[in-house]
């Protein structure tokens, strides 16, 4: 089947990741987010704006476009401001996961929903796909009202639900940075940083994470695929490994607890997965966490 893709999101960036991708490999597609095109590698052709939250401008558009696929990445993924701004949150993060949602069962069309290792309490870390969800924030309770809006419907099984952990790379003009980023940043400049060593994470190369979700479109594969780097470790050991890697001085790296950041949110403490049903079925392999650090340093000078 010829696959035609809209992306939400598309400054997002997994939405950027994803047009990357889509254009290297030839696949048709429309990338739309709120406001105007900030991704200077997206052309303007491609681009239509549209802001999820708008029942009737979702429908318009993906009734105009006709997708076979729609890859939803936009949401409020500010952990704390979805603690403090629950209402706004629900809105984005669930709301218009129902407006495309209903759009698409209309035109047969399969719905992926981007979530999160924020569903789990982070207290048993390795999460499977059938491991019991636990949300311990806001952000985490949005994302696993959106998943429930696909799982308990009986009328419609043509979905699949992407969760992933902590993601990084570059884009052009994002909203917002990332650790390694950050890191980048601040290390070869002998810079402070305070660092939690009790989070537990798995990284992903959002090059990686946009290949997975590509791959259970193509492959038709439905329901719930766990997307992220292979290790996990404490958040504070992930910088001390960007900064080896490099061999970068990690004396101004200072590991710091949780408690001690006095955030809005909740944390989980320990999360990474088991990424092996996406390797089975997909094919899915990431690279690895040093060859992705290369290829952000050249991306980046
Ligand atoms: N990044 C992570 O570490 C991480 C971890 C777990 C799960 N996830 C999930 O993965 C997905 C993609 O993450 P990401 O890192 O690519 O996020 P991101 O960089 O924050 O991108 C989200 C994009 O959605 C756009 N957006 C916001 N409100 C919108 C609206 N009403 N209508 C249309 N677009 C809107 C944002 O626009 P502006 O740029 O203009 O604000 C932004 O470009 C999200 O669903 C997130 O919850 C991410």
């Amino acid at each position: 089947m010829k696959q035609k893709i809209v992306i939400t999101g598309a400054n997002g960036l997994l939405g950027q990741k994803l047009v990357k991708l889509f254009l290297q490999n030839g696949v048709d597609f429309i990338a739309t987010s709120k406001g105007a095109n900030r991704n200077e590698n997206c052309p303007s052709e491609r681009f239509v704006p549209l802001d999820v939250t708008n029942e009737q401008e979702v429908n318009e558009v993906l009734m105009e476009v006709r997708p076979t696929a729609i890859i939803h990445t936009a949401a409020m993924t500010n952990v704390d401001q979805c603690e403090s701004d629950r209402d706004g949150c629900d809105r984005l993060n669930v709301d218009a996961v129902e407006f495309l949602w209903n759009t698409a069962k209309k035109m047969n069309c399969h719905f992926q929903l981007l979530s999160t290792d924020f569903i789990f309490d982070g207290e048993k870390g390795n999460y499977s796909e059938e491991d019991p969800a636990n949300p311990v924030s806001y952000y985490g309770v949005s994302k696993l009202k959106a998943e429930q809006i696909l799982i308990d419907d009986s009328s419609s099984d043509n979905w699949s639900i992407v969760r992933t952990i902590l993601v990084y790379g570059t884009g052009s003009n994002l909203s917002r940075s990332n650790l390694v980023l950050w890191a980048m940043a601040t290390l070869p400049q002998g810079g402070e940083m305070n660092i939690v060593n009790d989070q537990f994470r798995a990284l992903t190369w959002a090059d990686d994470l946009a290949q997975g979700c590509w791959l259970i479109v193509l492959k038709g594969q439905k329901g719930i695929f766990h997307i992220s780097g292979k290790d996990t470790m404490s958040v504070f050991d992930w910088v001390k490994r960007i900064a080896r890697h490099f061999d970068w001085a990690d004396t101004n790296v200072h590991p710091i607890s949780s408690l001690g950041l006095n955030q809005p949110a909740k944390r989980p403490p320990k999360t990474g997965f088991s990424i092996q049903k996406a390797q089975n079925l997909l094919g899915y392999t990431p690279e690895s966490f040093e060859k992705t650090l290369d290829l952000l340093k050249e991306e980046l000078s």
